[in-house]
């Protein structure tokens, strides 16, 4: 894919993920629209783009209300002509085992998870329809692929699984319809990576449960051996390059696929063998 030329927005690029891929896109020759809420963060990265020589605009983008995503969608287009690759990527996280979320938890992770994907694409398509081309990113995570990935953290980060889970099936199910009218769409699936996720998400429960969902002041997010999320951004590029829709970061994620995909099988053939002669 050549990236010399091309507009791309990310959202959620104020820091981690969003922050590393703006400017990988931007040092291949891309010009980037990057939206957040942290005014601050955006600030930065669009001075380090600036650095790059690229065309940047720094939108303040809220991904949970429909009227900034539709702003987002103007600005860009109007500013830099055209928006040829979306990145939706904003997310956040609510800590905190089942019986201590609220709904308004549940409405903030989904709002802004699942709904914030969504919302860029709703936003973006009449642009990419009309051109018959784009590329639509979502990130998604190695949570949205096997529910109880990874098993340290999955109990307590149920409202952020379930959100991601709907990101993957949103995503496939567009793959399907916009692929044929020139449209590619991609599944970014990572592991953990090293970013400010732990930060930026709730807590809900006692001082204790907290403390040790935050890993007693160690991040699991930084432990050594994390991915960092400009090795990320390399990998999704490598990605888009062979035209992957799901792009996976760490082999144990497909590890874990592989082995659900044979108990799946397993369990298949159990409820065959077990109710053949009972329906
Ligand atoms: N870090 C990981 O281990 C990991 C693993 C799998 C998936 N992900 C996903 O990667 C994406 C990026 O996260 P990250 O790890 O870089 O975290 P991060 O917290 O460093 O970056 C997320 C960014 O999203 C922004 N954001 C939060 N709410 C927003 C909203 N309502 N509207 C717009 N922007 C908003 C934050 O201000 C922040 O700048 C998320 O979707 C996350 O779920 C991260």
């Amino acid at each position: 894919m050549d990236f010399k030329g091309k507009v791309a927005v990310v959202t959620g690029a104020a820091s981690g993920i969003g922050r590393s891929v703006a400017l990988a896109f931007a040092k291949l020759g891309t010009d980037v629209a990057i939206a957040d809420i942290d005014d601050a963060g955006l600030k930065n990265v669009r001075k380090e783009i600036e650095s790059l020589k690229r065309r940047v605009i720094a939108v303040h983008c809220d991904v949970s209300k429909d009227d900034d995503v539709n702003n987002l969608a103007k600005q860009a287009i109007l500013t830099l002509g055209k928006v040829d690759i979306l990145m939706n990527n904003a997310g956040v996280g609510v800590r905190g085992y089942l019986e201590r979320v609220t709904m308004a938890d549940w409405q903030w992770t989904v709002g802004i998870n699942l709904f914030g994907v969504i919302r860029g694409v709703h936003a973006f398509l009449p642009h990419m329809l009309q051109r018959g081309s784009g590329y639509i990113i979502n990130t998604g995570s190695a949570g949205g692929l096997i529910a109880s990935e990874p098993p340290e953290l999955a109990p307590t980060n149920i409202p952020y699984i379930t959100s991601k889970h709907g990101v993957t099936g949103f995503s496939e199910a567009i793959y399907g319809y916009l692929r044929p009218k020139g449209i590619m769409v991609s599944l970014l699936c990572p592991g953990m990576v090293d970013t400010k996720i732990g930060d930026n998400s709730r807590y809900v429960g006692s001082n204790r449960e907290v403390s040790e969902m935050k890993g007693g002041g160690e991040s699991l997010f930084s432990a050594p051996g994390v991915m960092s999320p400009d090795d990320l951004a390399q990998m999704l590029i490598k990605g888009m390059n062979e035209n992957k829709f799901l792009i996976i970061t760490h082999q144990e994620i497909m590890d874990a696929l592989t082995a659900r995909g044979q108990n799946m099988k397993k369990l298949e053939e159990h409820l065959q063998e077990t109710f053949k002669n009972k329906v």
